[in-house]
């Protein structure tokens, strides 16, 4: 199928977005990034409230659309981005929950990788167990990106979990194998990339610790303070 507009992006030419999209989850920080980083940014999708934005930064051509919650959600989202409109890149930019006890509110997690409890993969019927992985050179921009913005980097293993509210409670099992963060959404978009033959990068910013403080950001301090993170990965845009 290659038929625009797509089920869920209203944009009807194949290069309304540029070759690279930022994602954030809540579409608000989608419009906040496009109105404070982007230049002569146009609306380019808006169905369902998810805002879509292509302008540039630096002189770059750059999109900005949000993936929504899960990987249900990101995964319908980068799967039409990646194969109906020729996009090359996703950087999703988000939030995450501290597992490892060296991480910090506001810290800048780089996933490297992404563990799973979700059976996204079961579609691919592998015979054994797939390891979703970041775009080398994506990772490595972004990573010089943050030394060169003065933010030390934090590379390694996210855990992309299907619930927020999970019965089991088991952070600390995660912990034990070196996962530095939970979230909702990564391991689908490396899978989608990795089976578009395309590239992703997922950057996380540390909104809440729930194995130590639980300290957590408020929803106005998760939309724009995480400026930071958004300039990593304006930079590490091609
Ligand atoms: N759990 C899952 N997803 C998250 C969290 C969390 O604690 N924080 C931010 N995204």
């Amino acid at each position: 199928m290659s038929k625009l507009p797509t089920p869920h992006i209203a944009a009807t030419e194949k290069d309304a977005f540029a070759k690279t999209v930022l994602m954030p989850g809540d579409p608000l920080r989608a419009k906040y990034i496009a109105e404070n980083f982007l230049e002569n940014a146009v609306l380019v999708n808006n169905t369902r409230g998810v805002q879509g934005y292509t302008g540039y930064y630096k002189g770059k051509r750059v999109s900005v659309m949000a993936s929504g919650m899960g990987m249900p959600s990101i995964g319908i989202y980068s799967y039409e981005l990646f194969n109906f409109y020729d996009v090359d890149t996703i950087i999703r930019v988000g939030s995450a929950g501290a597992i490892s006890p060296e991480l910090h509110l506001r810290d800048v997690v780089f996933g490297m990788g992404a563990c799973t409890n979700s059976a996204y993969a079961d579609q691919y019927r592998l015979p054994g167990t797939f390891a979703p992985i970041a775009d080398y050179g994506t990772l490595q921009n972004a990573v010089k990106a943050a030394e060169r913005l003065g933010v030390k980097p934090y590379i390694g293993n996210l855990l992309s979990s299907d619930t927020f509210y999970d019965d089991a409670n088991s952070l600390s099992e995660w912990q034990k194998m070196g996962v530095l963060a939970i979230e909702m959404e990564c391991a689908a978009l490396y899978m989608n990339a990795s089976r578009s033959g395309k590239k992703a990068l997922a950057i996380c910013t540390i909104s809440d610790c729930p194995l130590s403080s639980g300290e957590e950001c408020t929803a106005l301090e998760r939309e724009q303070t995480f400026n930071k993170m958004i300039e990593i990965a304006l930079e590490a845009t091609e």
